[in-house]
């Protein structure tokens, strides 16, 4: 078992296959030119079954892989395959715009659930947000993972006054389909353009879909990241993560191995281990986690609290090289 000194029992592993990503959302890239890791750098097949496989004996049961977006990786269909065969639930974060050339390989691997990304409803917004106008094609790949069975849960990174006019288009589209809406509160990493004053809290997203719907909160899970609630007679449901006014670290199950083979043990923690080298000089990669799991902070990787967020002072990775 993979413990902290807060007793928290790690068994979720998040890998990020690539850095690269097709889309261009300006709250996850840094603001200046970036370069994309070249694949030679990145973990290769091989070593993420490997390191998978590592953690997996040390008790992790669910595995998601994030990117950037990891369908953009050349090899992401023989990675998906091969994590397939260990004993753990399978998963993906992704923005769906390749996701029609992978139902077959999802299947193939058992996945049953997709995180899809999507901020907005309306295609001109979703050009200005990703820069690319893949509006349809991303519509169109939800729609054909629900017409295969697949569960899945839309992201979207509530941004004021810039889509939370949208919070109410998306429960309406709940009303009918059987999809589970979450609304992120914007976090800041590095180059991001945080700022206090763009992030609609909780109790502001509740309020806003309160002017025209009523729900009901429902059960949450100790380890769960997201504040569950129904609204009675939808398919679908929604529910609200709420990083920033109501952390839920207490319950944290999480880490992260980032596309360069480097140990997170929070989406906000300062320090990584390269547990990729360590694997290729043959070092004690078991030792090497758990010395990471230690170190892990009480909350928010000690770099902020609720009540006090300086982005200028946290000291991480952008998101696109953390991997969500
Ligand atoms: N704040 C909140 N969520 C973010 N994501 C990316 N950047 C941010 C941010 N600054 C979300 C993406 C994706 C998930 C992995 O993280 O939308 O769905
Ligand atoms: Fe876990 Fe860190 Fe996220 Fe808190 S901020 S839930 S500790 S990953």
């Amino acid at each position: 078992m993979i413990k902290d000194r807060f007793d928290r029992t790690h068994n979720y592993l998040r890998i990020s296959l690539t850095d690269n990503c097709n889309l261009r959302c300006f709250y996850c890239m840094p603001e200046e030119e970036y370069d994309f890791t070249p694949t030679s750098r990145l973990t290769q097949p091989d070593e993420i079954v490997t390191l998978a496989k590592i953690f997996v004996d040390e008790g992790v049961t669910k595995i998601r892989l994030t990117g950037g977006e990891p369908l953009v990786r050349k090899d992401a269909a023989k990675i998906i395959l091969s994590l397939s065969q260990l004993p753990v639930e399978l998963t993906l974060t992704t923005n769906a715009t390749r996701l029609h050339d992978f139902i077959d390989v999802l299947k193939q691997a058992n996945i049953q659930s997709v995180n899809i990304s999507l901020d907005t409803l309306q295609p001109e917004k979703f050009l200005l947000i990703t820069r690319r106008d893949l509006f349809h094609l991303v519509r169109s790949n939800i729609e054909l993972l629900l017409h295969h069975g697949f569960k899945v849960k839309i992201n979207c990174v509530v941004m004021k006054g810039f889509n939370d006019n949208d919070i109410n288009d998306f429960i309406e589209w709940t009303m009918h389909n059987p999809v589970e809406v979450r609304f992120i509160e914007f976090m800041p990493f590095s180059g991001n353009r945080w700022t206090n004053n763009k992030v609609v809290s909780l109790h502001e997203i509740l309020s806003i879909i309160n002017q025209q719907y009523s729900f009901l909160p429902l059960q949450n899970d100790i380890t769960d990241t997201s504040k569950h609630f129904m609204i009675p007679g939808h398919a679908g449901s929604f529910a609200v993560i709420s990083t920033m006014s109501s952390p839920f670290c207490a319950g944290c199950n999480r880490m992260r191995l980032t596309a360069d083979g480097k140990m997170k043990n929070c989406l906000f923690s300062k320090t990584e281990t390269d547990l990729l080298t360590a694997l290729r000089n043959d070092e004690d990669v078991v030792k090497l986690i758990h010395e990471n799991i230690m170190m892990k902070e009480k909350e928010l990787g000690g770099q902020f609290t609720v009540d006090e967020v300086d982005a200028n002072e946290i000291d991480n990775r952008s998101m696109i090289t953390i991997g969500g």
